[in-house]
């Protein structure tokens, strides 16, 4: 008797780990779910279903979305961090993949390398999800691109500027421009910039600008990020100081055109990378945004734990 070929375990470490069909599925899952949720219709495919989440950084959305999101859908959601367990005091990655992928069905993993998370997947049974790295957020992108569907329609052939810190936000909005083929205008300060070995040489989907004001010429969204991602905490004073001039104010969305989003993953420092006038303006989407990671993760979370069900 041959033994049936395994099949391969689904991840989501990076954007660029599903293909354009399957983000079409997620969103009109997505599309459904929210629907059913605002309805206060049940909806249980993950019943006697668990997630665990690993936390090695803080975390208000991401936690909530994922925690809540999980036992809407009828299941259980676990919560580690790196203070409580046992990677706290240098067990392996390897060794805790392999253990709590033996207890659970779904892992989401916030750390800091891309190589931890990659190693945590290598040793896991069950699917795991980048629930944010130094180098990719791919669940926000996938939300922020959910949103502006939302209230715009197709993203497809439209133009994001991109204005701030080369962040693991940016790497993960290039891989979703690749994806979904719109175009990237990025500005960052000099000695922040663009490092064109993380992209794939194949990306042409984007345009590097010196002068944020520019980069913000006639695009359809707006969107930034904190100056001082998570662990790079030591930087700000210097940060501070080399990202002038690279705020998100009302000049630079007058740039845009007429009918342009401003996004921002959050948490956000008014005053800092975005004016107040923007952030809580009439063109900002950011609550939108934020409310929508609950969506699209439980759109993920069922496609990843059963597979497509149309
Ligand atoms: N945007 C985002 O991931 O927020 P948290 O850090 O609060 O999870
Ligand atoms: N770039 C930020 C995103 C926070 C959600 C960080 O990594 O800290």
């Amino acid at each position: 008797m041959t033994t049936p070929p395994i099949k391969p375990i689904k991840h989501f470490l990076q954007f660029s780990d599903f293909t354009l069909p399957e983000f079409e599925y997620l969103i009109e899952r997505a599309h459904l779910i929210k629907r059913r949720f605002k309805n206060y219709e049940l909806h249980h495919p993950l019943v006697d279903r668990t997630l665990v989440m690993v936390f090695e950084k803080n975390s208000t959305r991401t936690r909530l979305s994922f925690e809540a999101g999980m036992h809407q859908l009828g299941g259980a959601a676990i919560y580690l961090n790196t203070r409580d367990s046992q990677l706290g005091r240098g067990e392996p990655v390897e060794d805790a993949g392999q253990v709590m992928s033996r207890m659970c069905d779904v892992i989401m993993v916030r750390t800091f390398g891309q190589d931890i998370i990659e190693r945590f997947a290598a040793n896991s049974r069950v699917p795991v999800i980048n629930g944010l790295t130094n180098e990719h957020h791919p669940c926000q992108v996938l939300a922020d691109v959910f949103t502006f569907i939302e209230h715009r329609g197709s993203i497809a052939g439209k133009t994001v500027a991109w204005i701030g810190d080369a962040n693991n936000m940016l790497y993960s909005w290039l891989q979703a421009a690749e994806v979904f083929g719109f175009h990237v205008n990025i500005s960052t300060p000099k000695g922040y910039d663009i490092d064109p070995a993380r992209v794939d040489p194949g990306n042409r989907r984007y345009t590097v600008f010196d002068n944020p004001s520019d980069a913000c010429q006639g695009v359809h969204l707006v969107t930034t990020d904190v100056w001082t991602s998570m662990g790079f905490e030591t930087e700000n004073a210097v940060r501070l100081a080399a990202f002038d001039g690279w705020i998100v104010d009302g000049a630079k969305m007058a740039r845009a055109a007429p009918e342009a989003l401003f996004m921002h993953c959050l948490p956000a420092h008014r005053g800092e990378e975005v004016a107040a006038e923007v952030i809580d303006g009439p063109q900002s989407v950011v609550w939108d945004e934020a409310e929508n990671r609950l969506h699209v993760q439980k759109a993920l979370l069922e496609y990843l734990v059963l597979g497509r069900l149309d």
